[in-house]
């Protein structure tokens, strides 16, 4: 057996899209998919070969442009590299039970199992997803927030997590057994640094140098924007945290009416406020929500493509004519 096996779990969000960058609440859960990174220490590069691309990543220790990397996931690979900055090389192999690019954040679940297997430090889970989220931003670019690496790096089973990304505060909430949570796909691929991620978080600047820290403002506070796209898309940040713990309530009521206009509501205002939806997501996300068995569905994660999520009735059948995984709120990432 490998010297070292380390397996980082990838995350679905159940609420708060669009808000971590901007220090607001999320409320995501670690799956039971994930990721592997089997080997041993050694040597003066990090070499992986991964099972599902059939290819190999070689990432010289002293790698200067992460971004630069062929294969194109090694990317991310090189960028956990970059910032851990290991003293010894690593060889071995990875394989996922993820769906790659399906909204689950394989990529998050890669960078935190590498950065396990190369000594990253699982008693500070914020420190770890911090190296992780650094890496994903090398790697792609793409000014991201913490929740997908802190989702990998803090799960707890049976549960899901509210993150205050403003201080970084982690409050497991149960999720109830009689209820399931699914992840269905539009059938739409996403590219997140081919998308508008990074306009949208620079529209949040924006708005925060008249409104102070969106976390903190008021829906009030937001008439004194001046500029009518800037303004909707504070609306969606502010209202989205708001909806965090209206769902933390819901759950904890099983009030399964509240459960639904609250995905409901998140949906609506990332399609008009954020405009971040598609026609796919929303055919998905209204087809899903009048399925028997459902509470609620919303799109989830950056959009532009990818997954909904949705809450149903536990027990439900996983629809037929779709890409659907059920997922199990599970633990975070660790050495097996
Ligand atoms: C992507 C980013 C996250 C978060 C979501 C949207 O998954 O990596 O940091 O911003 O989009 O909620």
């Amino acid at each position: 057996m490998a010297a070292v096996r380390a397996f980082a779990p990838g995350r679905v969000n159940l609420i708060g899209d669009h808000t971590d960058h901007t220090g607001g609440l999320v409320l995501p859960m670690a799956v039971d998919l994930g990721t592997m990174v089997e080997g041993e220490p050694g040597g003066d590069e990090v070499m992986l070969r991964s099972e599902w691309a059939g290819d190999e990543a070689r990432i010289p220790l002293e790698v200067a442009d992460p971004a630069a990397i062929h294969p194109s996931w090694g990317r991310y690979v090189a960028g956990v590299v970059a910032e851990l900055r290991p003293e010894l090389g690593f060889v071995g192999t990875v394989t996922t039970t993820l769906p790659v690019g399906a909204g689950l954040s394989s990529s998050a679940a890669l960078e935190v199992a590498v950065a396990v297997a190369l000594g990253g430090d699982l008693g500070d889970p914020i420190g770890l997803a911090q190296v992780g989220q650094r890496a994903e931003q090398r790697a792609s670019g793409v000014p991201c927030g913490i929740m997908d690496q802190l989702a990998s790096t803090a799960g707890v089973a049976g549960h899901a997590l509210r993150i205050d990304c403003h201080d970084l505060s982690i409050r497991p909430v149960p999720l109830p057994a009689a209820i399931d949570v699914w992840v269905v796909h539009s059938g739409q691929e996403r590219s997140l640094a081919g998308s508008a991620y990074a306009e949208r978080a620079a529209a949040c600047q924006r708005a925060e140098a008249t409104t102070g820290p969106l976390r903190l403002a008021s829906l009030g506070a937001l008439e004194a924007i001046d500029d009518p796209v800037v303004r909707r898309r504070a609306r969606h940040v502010v209202s989205e945290n708001a909806r965090v713990d209206a769902l933390v309530a819901a759950l904890a009521a099983q009030d399964r009416a509240a459960i639904g206009e609250v995905l409901a509501a998140s949906h609506a205002s990332l399609r008009d406020d954020f405009e971040v939806s598609t026609a796919a997501l929303d055919a998905l996300a209204a087809d899903l929500a009048a399925t028997p068995g459902v509470l609620g569905a919303r799109l989830t994660g950056a959009g532009f493509g990818g997954c909904a999520v949705a809450l149903v009735e536990a027990g439900t059948p996983l629809p037929a004519h779709r890409q659907a995984w059920l997922v199990r709120p599970s633990a975070g990432a660790r050495l097996l």
